[in-house]
């Protein structure tokens, strides 16, 4: 193919024709009609050319310009008025207050508000800018046609900068000043949307951790997870892993965490004494919630005594504290000390004596 350049194509190029390398134009290589050929008169079609323009509303009547303005700036007020609601909601509103909305459901309210107030305020910028946009800003339909090569001639370039700084100018930012406040608010409120849950995050590492308790106390019944009935001792068969909740816990947060496996042992086989005496009869007690990141642990092996998470393979040795023989995890499952009832069913003697769950950089393991 030989070093030519290309004749100046009107759609083509922006700057009436530059040189093109060998083989890289499309043109060169076949003859077939493409894109832009019709708006340039040579394809097989006409150029249907642009329909009349029609003004706006906003264009002809002063009246209907000035109710637009006010919409803009009223969406933008709405955002800032949602900002202001997110950073209420975020202190007024408990962490866990349930309530019923339909068609949800049952949800966390903070949440909801949280994530209510923060889409409204994003959604009313946005909402905001085009309206101005579709009905203030100026009214033109230009033609750009198709050009090549890509990048631009440095005079189209900075004629390309000269018509921004012009668009900017007539956008009307200057000469409206309600809009301009109000989007300036919006915008300047927006980020303390932001700003302020991750103010509450560095806080709240201060605070003790809500993996610290959980609903077990002394005498709580153990409810069997398949059967949904309190547990006696002799139900439990050797080597035959049991979950289990507290009875009467119906909050979700409270029961996961408060999740718990059974399986009875020979006492004679478990070796830390600690979990010996926390035992009922060889029946052991642990937290379902894996140390290292949190899976519910489930896969036992009888012979060895081994408890294995799914996850990230991390092992427990139930008859040796449930201690971490293999994995990641950094600490044992903490243990539920055992008793039994009057009617003789299986409770629990005390809260778990420490956290449950993944490890977290204010304990001390
Ligand atoms: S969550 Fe259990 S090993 Fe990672």
């Amino acid at each position: 193919m030989s070093d030519e350049k290309l004749p100046a194509q009107p759609g083509r190029s922006g700057d009436g024709g530059q040189s093109v390398p060998p083989g890289t134009h499309p043109a060169s290589e076949t003859t077939a009609p493409e894109p832009g050929d019709a708006l340039a008169g040579t394809g097989p079609f006409p150029d249907p050319g642009l329909p009349p323009h029609q003004p706006r509303l906003t264009d002809v009547d002063k009246r209907a310009a000035k109710r637009a303005e006010r919409q803009v700036a009223t969406l933008f007020g709405i955002s800032i008025l949602s900002t202001i609601a997110f950073i209420v909601c975020y202190f007024a509103i408990p962490e866990d207050l349930m309530v019923r909305i339909f068609p949800i459901g049952k949800v966390q309210l903070s949440n909801f508000a949280l994530g209510t107030t923060l889409g409204l305020a994003l959604f009313c910028i946005g909402a905001g800018a085009i309206h101005w946009a579709r009905t203030l800003m100026p009214d033109e339909e230009i033609v750009e046609q198709r050009h090549y090569p890509l990048r631009s001639s440095e005079a189209d370039r900075a004629a390309a900068i000269e018509a921004f700084n012009r668009g900017a100018e007539e956008s009307g930012i200057g000469r409206r000043p309600l809009i301009r406040r109000t989007l300036v608010g919006a915008l300047a409120a927006f980020p303390l949307s932001l700003v302020v849950p991750l103010w509450g995050l560095a806080n709240r590492s201060r605070k003790p951790s809500v993996l610290a308790h959980t609903a077990w106390a002394k005498s709580k019944l153990i409810i069997n997870e398949n059967t949904h009935q309190p547990i006696r001792p002799a139900d439990l068969t050797l080597n035959t892993l049991v979950f289990g909740y507290p009875e009467g816990v119906e909050d979700l947060n409270e029961l996961a965490k408060a999740s718990i496996l059974l399986v009875r042992l020979q006492p004679e086989d478990i070796k830390d004494p600690r979990e010996r005496e926390w035992a009922y009869e060889g029946i052991v007690a642990f937290s379902k919630i894996c140390t290292h990141v949190g899976c519910p642990v489930g896969l036992y092996e009888q012979t060895t005594h081994h408890l294995l998470c799914p996850c990230h393979q991390s092992t427990f040795d139930l008859a040796d504290g449930a201690k971490v023989v293999f994995g990641p995890a950094g600490r044992p499952l903490p243990q539920l000390k055992l008793a039994v009832n009057e009617e003789g069913y299986l409770v629990a003697a005390q809260d778990f004596a420490e956290p449950v769950g993944p490890s977290y950089p204010e304990r001390e393991r």
